[in-house]
């Protein structure tokens, strides 16, 4: 098992079960978590409510996506910059539901740095994870796209694709943590990430769908205990 900080990085995404309002109290329910138990839970919401959220919590707020463009003028971009205004403290990058272009992912990857912003660049693979992880990020984030939104942890459909980027990951860089996501659920989910070897997970639905949200998540959370 890695030295590492463990993390639980949760994506609100558009969800209407995070939005606005909800997006706020889940984001709450995570803050609530996290003090509980001390684990580090990185909550990703939805554009429009990082600043309220930022505001109110504690643990990381990250943006789930930036466009490679400076400020100025480039109406309607959300830039670095804004989202480091408004309070977040990093973003995803190169979601498989937002990919960008590799010069895009290099460019922002060294922005976010000089402005002390963290990166979670997710990828498909252990190629595209291994040329990621050279450019430097905080976190790479392996997701398996044929298996997000489902019910099947890639921890139990495809460990080998999380085992093979920690592999690969590690033989460019001792610095880059790996995180694993797509069908993550629950504690043994996470357990079963860490015992491959990923230092966290990255997850959507298994959150912001359950009808007991704290319950999720302090069984999430179990998983980081090994
Ligand atoms: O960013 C997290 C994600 O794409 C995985 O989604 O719903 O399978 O946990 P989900």
């Amino acid at each position: 098992m890695s030295s590492r900080r463990l993390i639980i990085a949760v994506n609100f995404k558009t969800y209407v079960e995070a939005s606005g309002d909800e997006a706020v109290s889940l984001a709450k329910i995570c803050d609530d978590v996290a003090k509980e138990t001390g684990a580090s839970i990185v909550v990703a919401p939805p554009m429009p409510d990082i600043s309220r959220i930022a505001s109110i919590v504690d643990i990381p707020v990250f943006a789930q996506h930036v466009d490679d463009v400076m400020p100025g003028g480039t109406t309607g971009y959300v830039t670095l910059e804004n989202v480091k205004a408004s309070g977040a403290r990093g973003t995803l990058l190169n979601h498989s539901e937002h990919r960008i272009k590799v010069a895009e992912i290099h460019d922002l990857i060294e922005r976010a740095h000089q402005l002390s912003l963290s990166t979670i660049v997710c990828t498909n693979n252990t190629g595209v994870s291994r040329a990621c992880a050279a450019m430097g990020p905080d976190y790479v984030a392996i997701e398996p796209p044929e298996l997000i939104g489902g019910d099947i942890s890639v921890t139990t459909a495809n460990p080998k694709i999380v085992s093979d980027t920690v592999t690969t990951i590690r033989s460019v860089s001792d610095e880059v943590s790996v995180l694993c996501g797509a069908g993550v659920k629950n504690g043994v989910d996470v357990r079963k990430a860490i015992e491959l070897g990923a230092e966290g997970v990255l997850l959507a639905s298994g959150v912001v769908k359950a009808k007991d949200k704290m319950a999720v998540l302090l069984d999430l959370v179990s998983g980081l205990d090994g």
